[in-house]
C-alpha cells in the first residue's frame, strides 16, 4: 500500500514536470550562424583584392563581396527564430492523459480510508435494502416477507424497526415461534423486563433456537433471581448455545450471588471492587469508604445505573442495590 502510494506520487511529479517543462520559458534558440567574424575578415581582403583587380577577376570578386554582405546583414538584421514550443493542442492532450492515468491509479492502488467510508457506504447499502424490503412486505402482505424484513433490521441493528416488523409477523402468523422470540429479545434489551420474562418463558417451551434461553437468563439476572436465571443459562448450553464462556462467567456470578451470606458484599466485590479497590479505598475510581456521597443514595443509584466519566453504567434492580448500600455503608 505504502509502495502504490509512493508509485503514485512519483508519477504525480514526473507527470507534473512533464506537462508544464515546455511553458518554462526560454527553449534555446537556434545557434547564431557560426561564421560572421571569417566572413567579416574575407570581406576585408576581398576589399583590397578588389583594388588591384580588373575585368572578369574584379566581377567574380565584388559579387562575392555582395553575397558576403547580405549573408552578414541576415545574420545581423534577422532574429534568430522564435524558440520551439509544444503546440497547445499537445499540452492539453497530455494535461487531460495526465489527469485520466493519476485519477485510474488513485482509484484502484490507493487503499480506501480505513473507517468512515466504508461505514458510510455499507450503512448506506443496508438502508436502501431494508426499504427494498419493506417495500417488498408492504406490497405482498405476507407473514414471510415481514419476518425478512424484521430479521434484516434485527442483524443491522435497527431495533424499531424490528420490533415493528416483528409485531406485524405476529399479527399475521400468530404461532411464528421466531416472531415471539424476537420480540422477546427487544423487550429485554430495551429494559421491559419483565414483560420479556413472560413472553420468553413461553417461548422458550416449543422453540428449537436457543437464543431466547440465553436472553431468558438475562432478563431473570436483572431481576435478581439468580437461580431461574442458572437454570435457563443451563438449559441454552444443554441446547448447544454458542456464547459458551460468557454464559459460564455470568452463571458463577450468579451462583456466588444466590448463595451468598451478605449480597450487597458479592455485588461490591464482582462490580464495583476492580475500580474502586477490595476494602472501598479508591484505585482507577474515587474512594467510596467514607465517602460523603454515600449519604445520598438516590446521587448514587443514579451514578450506578448511568455511569459517570469512564465509569460504565451498572444495571441493578432495586433489591440489589439495597443490599449493595448497605455494604457501602459499612466499608
Ligand atoms: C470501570 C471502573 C469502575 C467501576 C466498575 C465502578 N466505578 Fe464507580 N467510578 C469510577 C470512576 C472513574 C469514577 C469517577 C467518575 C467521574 O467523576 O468522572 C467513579 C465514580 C463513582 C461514584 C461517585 C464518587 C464521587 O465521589 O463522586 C460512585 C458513588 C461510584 N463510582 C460507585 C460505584 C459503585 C457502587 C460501583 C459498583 C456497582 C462502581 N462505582 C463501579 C469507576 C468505576
Amino acid at each position: 500500500m505504502i509502495l502504490a502510494g509512493l508509485i503514485v506520487g512519483l508519477a504525480f511529479v514526473l507527470g507534473l514536470y512533464f506537462v508544464f517543462r515546455p511553458l518554462r520559458g526560454e527553449a534555446m534558440p537556434f545557434p547564431k550562424n557560426p561564421r560572421p567574424d571569417e566572413l567579416r575578415a574575407e570581406l576585408l581582403a576581398l576589399r583590397e583584392e578588389a583594388k588591384s583587380l580588373q575585368g572578369p577577376e574584379r566581377t567574380r570578386v565584388l559579387k562575392r563581396m555582395a553575397w558576403i554582405e547580405r549573408e552578414l546583414g541576415q545574420v545581423t538584421d534577422v532574429e534568430a527564430p522564435a524558440p520551439r514550443r509544444f503546440p497547445r493542442w499537445v499540452l492539453l492532450a497530455s494535461l487531460v492523459a495526465f489527469v485520466g492515468v493519476s485519477a485510474v491509479l488513485i482509484r484502484y492502488t490507493l487503499p480506501r480510508l480505513p473507517g468512515s467510508t466504508v461505514t458510510e457506504s455499507l450503512a448506506l447499502e443496508q438502508a436502501s435494502k431494508l426499504k427494498e424490503l419493506l417495500a417488498k412486505a408492504e406490497k405482498s402482505g405476507s407473514a414471510e416477507d415481514w419476518l425478512a424484513y424484521a430479521d434484516f433490521a434485527f442483524e443491522s441493528g435497527d431495533l424499531n424497526r424490528a420490533a415493528e416488523g416483528y409485531s406485524k409477523v405476529i399479527k399475521l402468523d400468530p404461532k411464528n415461534v421466531k416472531a415471539y422470540r424476537r420480540f422477546g429479545i427487544l423487550l429485554s434489551v430495551s429494559g421491559k423486563t419483565k414483560e420479556a420474562i413472560q413472553i420468553l418463558s413461553a417461548v422458550v417451551q416449543r422453540d428449537s433456537d436457543p437464543e431466547g434461553l440465553l436472553f431468558l437468563g438475562n432478563a431473570y439476572f436483572k431481576t435478581g433471581d439468580y437461580n431461574r436465571a442458572i437454570e435457563a443459562w443451563r438449559e441454552y448450553l444443554k441446547r448447544g448455545g454458542t456464547a459458551r464462556d460468557q454464559v459460564l462467567s455470568l452463571m458463577q456470578m450468579a451462583q456466588e450471588r444466590a448463595t451468598a451470606k451478605d449480597l450487597g458484599a458479592v455485588i461490591y466485590a464482582q462490580s464495583c471492587a476492580a475500580c474502586h479497590g477490595a476494602l472501598g479505598q479508591g484505585g482507577s475510581g474515587p474512594a467510596l469508604a467514607g465517602n460523603p456521597i454515600l449519604n445520598a443514595p438516590e446521587a448514587v443509584k443514579e451514578i450506578v445505573l448511568n455511569g459517570r466519566g469512564t465509569m460504565p453504567p451498572i444495571l441493578m434492580n432495586d433489591k440489589d442495590f439495597e443490599a449493595l448500600m448497605a455494604y457501602l455503608k459499612k466499608l
